[in-house]
């Protein structure tokens, strides 16, 4: 199995990483069945060296009904049949691993899929049973328990409680889910269940898995006790406790679970690593990033930035301060698999607003699509140079925008159909990359795609942008390579323009400035070598909508 020496010991390699994220299904297909596999991502490692990443972050690649694009688990130890085999998984870890990157895999604890063995037994099982017991299961109110047991919302809307039909035939229990009803949550007051995901982590380290990331990390334990049951319609941080003791999120004691899932990372070497996807108040991310625990947390700051070097200033300032007081280092995530591709967000003017954007935009959106790329490839560089680890998403690299063209019946999101008032689909951002432009399927496979592909998607196809020189590609592979080269100590220094609001410009202690224009007339630059400018310069000067890289 999969244990390079070259690789090993250096336990820091997160800090400073950028890490790329693969959705599986969306990648590359091998086989020609419309779904991406292991085998199609273990051809793409040549495209993932060159574009210079250090590691690959793949979104669930496991057992899956895909009732929410395999964040619904029914077999944390195993592979989608459909995605691939053990076998090939250890290959494409050996395949990483030979070319210097590393592996991340998602890891699902709040909930399993219903299709999952321990879910299924609990079907099967009687009220009050240990099955039963594994994930969280309770009597209706009313006369027959026939109205729910709480007003809770599911994250994806409407109801957070299912009811089952009992193995006698007659209407049961219901049973709480967080997100879909086909992702029942687990009980983490289970001992079975905190014994079981030991191993599950445990298997993945073994095979030589390099971290995790690690899927809504502040839902798992939940207030239950004396009969108590959380009830909320909204999920929204701003409406969450910032102490520990919300009844739902962000509880103290989920801690101890990180504790004990850290001290089997500590037994490999280098440490494995982790990182929280937690949507929590920012005063209380660190503790997911302590060493102690999953040792980083992503910041989901940048997000809500908009297009504002004020803000971006303070947003960075402060989540670098709290890495730094911590001991971690910070994340910086600008797209993923959950939210509408950066370079369409930097397309439109104005606070964004995902939910009433896309039910707007739907069927004709109105992108500046010039101006979202110009802006999207400025603040990609822009966090490229500060310091921390740097998550980028598939397609991103290619300046994808957001797919829009996806028809109701071929939608695959949950949300789409769970919550239809809001109307928002995560499709758009995960359909299959275009590696060929003259392609049928844009070169994913030889069997069509599982989300359709826009006719736009050849202009942006890998071939293409691989023969250009000017191409995001190209300024991707160039930008990851050259800091790479600029690594430094982590720190920074910013540097004030008097004379205007809209330059944002920082120090890195080997004299590497990076400076951003957000307003709207071009810019002198600072004395010394131009290492990079994601748009050329005007008379030497750095025009609107760009970041430049200098060598003082
Ligand atoms: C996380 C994932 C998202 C998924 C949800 C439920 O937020 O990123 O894709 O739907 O958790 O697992
Ligand atoms: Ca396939």
């Amino acid at each position: 199995m999969s244990e390079f020496t070259f690789l090993a010991g250096d336990a820091h390699w997160w800090r400073q990483a950028v890490i790329y994220q693969i959705y599986p299904r969306s990648f590359a297909d091998s086989n020609g069945d419309g779904i991406g596999d292991l085998k199609g991502i273990i051809s793409r490692v040549p495209y993932l060296k060159q574009l210079g990443v250090d590691a690959v972050w793949m979104s669930p690649f496991y057992p899956s009904a895909l009732a929410d694009g395999g964040y619904d688990v029914d077999d944390y130890r195993d592979i989608d049949p459909r995605i691939g085999t053990l076998a090939e998984f250890d290959e494409l870890i050996d395949a990483l691993h030979a070319n210097g990157m590393r592996l991340i895999a998602d890891i699902v604890p709040n909930h399993s899929g219903s299709g999952h063995k321990w879910f299924q037994e609990a079907l099967k099982a009687a009220p009050g049973s240990p099955e039963r017991d594994r994930y969280i299961f309770r009597d209706g109110k009313g006369e027959n328990g026939e109205i729910r047991p709480s007003e809770l919302a599911s994250h994806f809307g409407p109801t957070a409680w299912t009811r089952i039909t009992e193995p006698d035939g007659t209407p049961g229990q219901w049973y709480m889910h967080l997100f879909a009803s086909e992702q029942p949550d687990w009980n983490w007051d289970n001992e079975e269940v905190r014994a079981d995901f030991r191993k599950t982590v445990k298997f993945w380290c073994d095979r030589g898995v390099d971290g995790f990331r690690v899927d809504v990390a502040h839902a798992l334990v939940k207030d239950l006790s004396n009969g108590h049951l959380p009830e909320r319609q909204s999920y929204d941080v701003s409406v969450m406790k910032n102490d520990g003791t919300d009844d739902l999120f962000d509880r103290d004691e989920v801690h101890k679970i990180y504790a004990s899932w850290r001290e089997i990372f500590n037994e490999y070497n280098p440490p494995r690593m982790a990182v929280a996807e937690a949507w929590v108040h920012s005063n209380r991310l660190p503790a997911y990033a302590s060493e102690k625990g999953l040792g980083q947390s992503f910041s989901f700051d940048m997000l809500g930035a908009g297009w504002d070097a004020q803000r971006v200033h303070e947003l960075a300032a402060n989540a670098l301060q709290r890495a730094k007081d911590n001991g971690s280092s910070n994340t910086w995530v600008l797209s993923n698999h959950d939210i509408i591709r950066h370079a369409t967000r930097f397309g439109v003017d104005g606070q964004f607003d995902a939910g009433k954007w896309f039910k707007a935009n739907r069927f004709n959106p109105k992108v500046n699509v010039k101006q979202g790329l110009e802006r999207a490839t400025a603040m990609t560089a822009l966090l490229l140079a500060l310091p921390g680890s740097t998550y980028l998403y598939q397609g991103e690299e290619l300046g994808l925008q957001e797919a829009m063209e996806i028809p109701d019946e071929l939608m695959q999101d949950p949300q789409f159909f769970r919550n239809p008032d809001l109307g928002l689909s995560r499709d758009g951002c995960r359909v299959p990359l275009p590696w060929v432009a003259n392609h049928k399927w844009f070169g994913f496979g030889e069997g069509g795609s599982h989300l359709p592909q826009p006719e736009w998607y050849k202009n942006y196809a890998v071939d293409v942008e691989d023969a250009d020189p000017n191409s995001t590609l190209n300024l991707y592979r160039k930008a990851i390579g050259l800091r790479k080269g600029l690594e430094t100590a982590e720190e920074l220094t910013w540097i004030k323009h008097w004379f205007s609001k809209t330059i944002l410009h920082f120090k890195r202690p080997n004299g590497w400035h990076s400076i951003t224009n957000f307003g709207t007339k071009p810019v002198k630059l600072p004395k010394g070598r131009v290492l990079l400018s994601t748009l050329p310069l005007v008379g030497g000067k750095l025009p609107a909508n760009a970041t430049a890289w200098v060598q003082a």
